[in-house]
């Protein structure tokens, strides 16, 4: 028996274990995991002696910003940032132009992005006051699940009030789709906003104060009532802070179906860093002091927190009102727009956490496969190194270090608060069902990614 690629003499990393050997992966799918000396003969063979093989990384929010704004990004740049960065598949978000609100837009993106993207991806449908009526067809369209965006941020569309939450709560749970929720309530941060403003607090530093933990809390918390009252699956996307990470530890205790994310920015990052990187650190929900980043740690360690996601959100400089550095060049942070890029610097950060201790390289693949396959209802198809699985793995060397030089990103437009950070544990290899996509740190493979869609019980 022969096989399309083998990658041997390496450690495979699962969840549950760690051991030495390698995979087999034949017409796209895994045929073969184990010793070296149990492994076929393949066509391709790549020696991973001394690195990691983990299960394909899945980032589970991106913004490639197709149709409509790819001035900032598109299909064929996010993703190629994504290899690069160790990423074998990406879920990505509706607020694009005209936002994929409906069946036909579903459609329409999911032509657009035939033969562009080097990962497999899957598309968000986005909630609004209007297209209760389109959640099942957008499920049927394709969809991975949902998103309702409570809080004003990029794109500024509008979310269904309390009425049509009944309505859009009762459908979502029909489609047994995920709901994923921007968890912002929009008047106490109108409130904070114009407070700030009208005491001229304008420098970067105070964008926090104009969003506080609570902006993200009450949000939270209105959404599980819904989702209780409706038994709907809910996901808190990007979350920040302590009280909305406690809430999401009483609803599982409570054995309700709600999920999380939080992401490198929020557990790595302190609104304090505004001072220095700028708007370059400017994200909705924002980055806030440290005990929100640690107790985010506690929530990733203790099994409360399920994934990390980068909500890589890239914009022009111009757009941004900085430079690449992280000087403000409009008057006020007011004015400068939120979001970053971040898929392509996510692995090695959180890797560089991993060599300190801070966590296994087990819990890191539950992380950022395994767990975010089960979020969004593709496991095992993904998140998993297991026969019959895709093929799709994510070769790491735990010993190579480097720094993050923001110019040599892959995105279309570079804004990153990341420059200079030092990082030990890169990814070396990215293999998309089989198809060697990147080999230390360059691109070689071509846009073979295809669509995902959720495998419904
Ligand atoms: O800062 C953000 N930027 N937060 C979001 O929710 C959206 C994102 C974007 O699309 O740029
Ligand atoms: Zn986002």
């Amino acid at each position: 028996m022969s096989a399309d690629l083998v990658i041997k003499n390496g450690h495979v990393v699962t969840p549950a274990e760690t051991f030495k050997g390698g995979v087999a992966i034949n017409d796209g799918k895994l045929v073969a995991i184990g010793t070296d000396d149990t492994l076929p003969k393949g066509k391709e063979e790549v020696d991973a002696k001394g690195k990691h093989i983990l299960p394909g990384i899945i980032d589970g929010h991106v913004h490639f910003r197709e149709p409509g704004l790819s001035h900032k990004e598109d299909f064929t740049t996010g993703s190629t940032a994504a290899v690069c960065g160790g990423v074998t598949m990406v879920m990505d978000m509706p607020n694009v132009n005209p936002p994929t609100a409906d069946a036909d837009k579903v459609r329409e993106k999911i032509k657009i992005a035939e033969g562009k993207f080097l990962t497999d991806y899957a598309f968000y449908g986005v909630v609004v006051q209007t297209n209760a009526d389109q959640i099942l067809p957008m499920a049927e369209a394709g969809v991975i699940g949902y998103k309702i965006f409570f809080g004003e941020t990029i794109g500024n569309l509008p979310f269904p009030d309390d009425g049509m939450c009944l309505e859009a709560f009762s459908n979502i749970s029909k489609s047994g789709l995920p709901l994923g929720i921007h968890a912002e309530n929009r008047q106490i941060m109108a409130y904070y906003t114009n407070k700030l403003k009208a005491e001229g607090k304008n420098d970067p530093i105070y964008w926090e104060a104009s969003r506080p933990a609570i902006c993200e809390a009450e949000s939270v918390a209105h959404a599980i009532f819904f989702a209780e009252t409706f038994n709907t699956k809910l996901h808190v996307y990007h979350m920040s802070s302590k009280q909305a990470a406690a809430l999401v530890r009483e609803a599982k205790a409570k054995g309700l179906r709600v999920t999380a994310e939080t992401g490198p920015h929020y557990l790595l990052r302190d609104y304090k860093d505004m001072a220095k990187v700028g708007p370059l650190l400017k994200m909705n929900p924002p980055v806030r002091s440290r005990d929100h980043g640690e107790a985010l740690w506690d929530g990733l360690l203790n099994g409360y927190i399920d994934m990390i996601a980068t909500d890589h959100s890239p914009h022009t400089l111009e757009e941004k009102g900085s430079d690449i550095y992280g000087k403000m060049t409009k008057p006020a942070i007011w004015d400068c727009i939120s979001g970053f890029c971040g898929v392509e610097t996510a692995v090695p950060l959180l890797l560089t956490e991993v060599n300190k201790g801070r966590m296994t390289l087990n819990h890191y693949a539950k992380l950022t496969s395994e767990n975010p396959a089960k979020v969004w209802q593709i496991y095992p198809q993904k998140g998993a190194i297991r026969l019959g699985s895709d093929g799709d793995v994510t070769i790491v060397d735990m010993d190579k270090e480097g720094t993050i030089d923001v110019n040599k990103l892959h995105s279309k437009n570079k804004p990153s608060p990341w420059h200079g950070w030092k990082v030990k544990g890169m990814p070396v290899a990215t293999v998309v069902r089989g198809n060697v996509q990147m080999r230390d740190g360059e691109v070689v493979g071509k846009p073979i990614g295809k669509l995902v869609r959720p495998k419904l019980a």
